[in-house]
């Protein structure tokens, strides 16, 4: 039976309290749903900077087992109310994005890194079990080798990449310190239902269903042979539940969180159309890619080994990226208001 399987029948004998920051984003407010499905208590902490109120409503709406606070994760007694008696802290709160990042580092580096550290020392303080945080695949920076493996890293390439990379480097000197556990998540391009479509710093999959529903361009920013190795959220979420339940010689690491395959972005294009013709939703021809400057501060492929999650984890990704996209696309569709069709 694989791990999984286990932690989660073990989990609903034995129901534990987990705090998940950013918990009306779009990971959190999965992770809130899987926890409040296994019966645990679960305490959300959100300031809306990016998330949304449906979001916690469409998972935990009145759940007796929910409790939410609406504040910063900068705000330390605030933090400290939430965290207190939890077993795990599974934070998500960021801005995220890297052109977010160039646009507004100030603005990156205070929820990012002043944010982390502020939970992390309130988790510490409440003498939590084990602190499982949201680092990036960004960290990889400028290191050109596929795949990615956690050891090898290069230079950050955005001051999004920084902050990610200054948390990991918190989370082993406060480990060391005070014997809190952490274990740091690199999160490759996840994707899925409730994923924002809508902000001006959304991520492809959301913004290209977004407009081949609507029918504007799907843009891609350089020649389509950019790759990146997208993982659906269920994977994700199984990720940071094994992370807070592993044995403690898990922690004090980071784990690449992805499926271990490279798309392309002329492929992603390709599986997107087909995906809605599969659902009998026609993309209108105005929705035909047309091709941008690529991005500053982007990395050109990333692809992630993921054997150490699988082995220290029990890491087992039940979804591959067409399955994720079928998945997808069926929440987008139904949550989108197609424009009105002229009569006749
Ligand atoms: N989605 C991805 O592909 C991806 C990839 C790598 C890393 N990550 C990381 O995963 C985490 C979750 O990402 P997501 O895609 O769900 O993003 P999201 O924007 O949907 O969720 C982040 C949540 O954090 C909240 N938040 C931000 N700053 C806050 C603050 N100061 N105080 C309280 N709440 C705050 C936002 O309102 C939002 O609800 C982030 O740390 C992100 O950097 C995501």
């Amino acid at each position: 039976m694989p791990r999984y399987d286990d932690v989660r029948a073990s989990l609903l004998k034995d129901p534990r309290t987990w705090v998940v920051t950013g918990a009306a984003g779009f990971i959190g407010s999965h992770l809130v749903e899987e926890l409040l499905g296994l019966q645990q208590r679960v305490i959300g902490l959100d300031n809306f900077s990016t998330g949304k109120r449906e979001n916690i409503s469409d998972v935990a709406r009145g759940h007796p087992a929910f409790t939410f606070y609406e504040g910063d994760i900068n705000d330390r007694g605030l933090v400290d109310v939430a965290v207190v008696g939890a077993d795990f802290v599974l934070h998500q709160a960021a801005l995220g994005s890297v052109p977010r990042s160039i646009k507004d580092p100030q603005a990156a580096h205070h929820a990012n890194v002043d944010g982390f550290f502020t939970t992390a020392l309130a988790a510490k303080d409440a003498r939590i079990k084990r602190f499982v945080y949201a680092s990036s695949s960004s960290v990889y920076g400028d290191n050109p080798d596929l795949p990615k493996i956690e050891d090898t890293i290069g230079q950050p390439l955005s001051p999004y990449a920084a902050t990610k990379r200054i948390d990991e480097i918190y989370a082993h000197s406060l480990q060391v310190s005070y014997g809190l556990e952490f274990i740091g998540l690199r999160y490759f391009n996840v994707f899925g239902p409730r994923q924002d479509k809508d902000s001006a710093y959304a991520a492809v999959i959301p913004v290209w269903v977004g407009a081949l529903l609507q029918g504007t361009p799907c843009v891609i920013n350089g020649d389509g042979e950019t790759s990146r190795d997208f993982c659906f959220v269920k994977n994700a979420v199984q990720a940071n539940i094994l992370a807070a339940t592993a044995p403690d010689s898990a922690s004090d690491e980071v784990y690449n969180v992805a499926c271990g395959t490279r798309t392309t972005l002329a492929t992603l294009y390709a599986l997107l159309r087909a995906g809605l013709v599969r659902m009998h939703v026609d993309a209108p021809a105005t929705a035909g890619p047309t091709f941008g400057p690529f991005r500053a501060g982007d990395v050109r492929h990333s692809l992630a080994d993921i054997s150490k999650a699988q082995k220290q984890l029990g890491y087992a990704p039940t979804h591959d990226v067409e399955q994720g996209l079928a998945e997808a696309l069926a929440w987008y569709v139904s949550s989108h208001t197609l424009p009105q069709r002229k009569p006749g």
